[in-house]
């Protein structure tokens, strides 16, 4: 008989890179839980094709801005653990979900800055900790973040500080968890083609053009680039690797 599988829960799991981290986490023996937040349809969908790779799979509504309302999420995810799990705890956090608004620093209002920092840092502050005792120890988070924090593109300077944000907090994290056995890390996609932003890097000609003109490996990133990472990270082959930002992003403006 199979061991028990390890469970993962991805935010953002409906769409783009949350999605692609699911079904990779999935084909690595992982049961998934996703989170969606318009789009249950599209979770419905991510959840069937796992159990179609013989894992199990839920679907669960979030608003990671929403501070909150995170302990009826965390009440509702442990309800779902134990009913189809039998388990109180679930293994690795997948801190995922998120959106872009493009504005240069000087036209970038008040309400876009908090839209931005209540889903980017802190939504994903406040759901970690309300989440740890959930999260078994041994366990482990990874954290999305942005090559924008390495090199700057006009009109993502808001966006781009949450995401460093996010970064130092992943230490942190790392620091006080460690004691638990739970690894913290971070992984930073280049510009990759999904919806994000309107779907600009995947629509755009010219944008599409541009970052694979700046990319040594010569194209945009496809999210298949990024799930296989996110996945691996949750494995014990990479059970060593702690409090690190792994940039994916092809070699951008190397
Ligand atoms: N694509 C890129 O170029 C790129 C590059 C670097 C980093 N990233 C980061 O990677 C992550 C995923 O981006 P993506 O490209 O996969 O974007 P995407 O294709 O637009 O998908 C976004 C996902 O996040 C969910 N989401 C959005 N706002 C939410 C909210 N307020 N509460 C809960 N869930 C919310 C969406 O849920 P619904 O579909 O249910 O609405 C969807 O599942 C983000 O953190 C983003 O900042 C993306």
């Amino acid at each position: 008989m199979e061991t028990s599988a390890k469970i993962a829960l991805v935010t953002g799991g409906s769409r783009g890179l949350g999605r692609n981290s699911a079904l990779a986490l999935a084909k690595k023996g992982i049961d998934v839980i996703v989170t969606y937040h318009t789009q249950k349809e599209q979770a419905d969908a991510v959840v069937r094709e796992i159990e179609k790779a013989g894992r199990k799979s839920a679907a669960l509504q979030l608003d990671a801005g929403l501070v909150v309302s995170f302990d009826g999420f965390a009440a509702a995810l442990s309800e779902l653990l134990k009913d189809k799990w039998g388990r109180e705890q679930f293994d690795f956090l997948v801190n995922n979900a998120g959106f872009g608004v493009k504005a240069p620093i000087a036209e970038t209002t008040e309400e876009m800055f908090d839209s931005l920092m209540n889903v980017h840092f802190k939504g994903v502050f406040f759901l970690t900790q309300k989440l740890l005792p959930l999260l078994t120890d041994n366990g482990g988070i990874v954290n999305l973040s942005t090559g924008l924090t390495r090199f700057a593109l006009e009109g993502s300077g808001a966006y781009a500080a949450m995401k460093g944000a996010v970064e130092v907090l992943t230490k942190y994290l790392a620091k006080e968890l460690g004691a638990r056995g739970i690894r913290v890390n971070v992984v930073a996609p280049g510009a990759i083609a999904t919806d994000f932003g309107g779907g600009t890097v995947r629509d755009n000609p010219q944008l599409n053009g541009f970052i694979g003109s700046v990319t040594a490996l010569g194209r945009v990133g496809e999210p298949d680039d990024i799930g296989g990472i996110v996945a691996a990270l949750c494995t014990q082959e990479m059970g060593w690797v702690n409090a690190q930002r792994i940039e994916a992003s092809g070699g951008m403006f190397l």
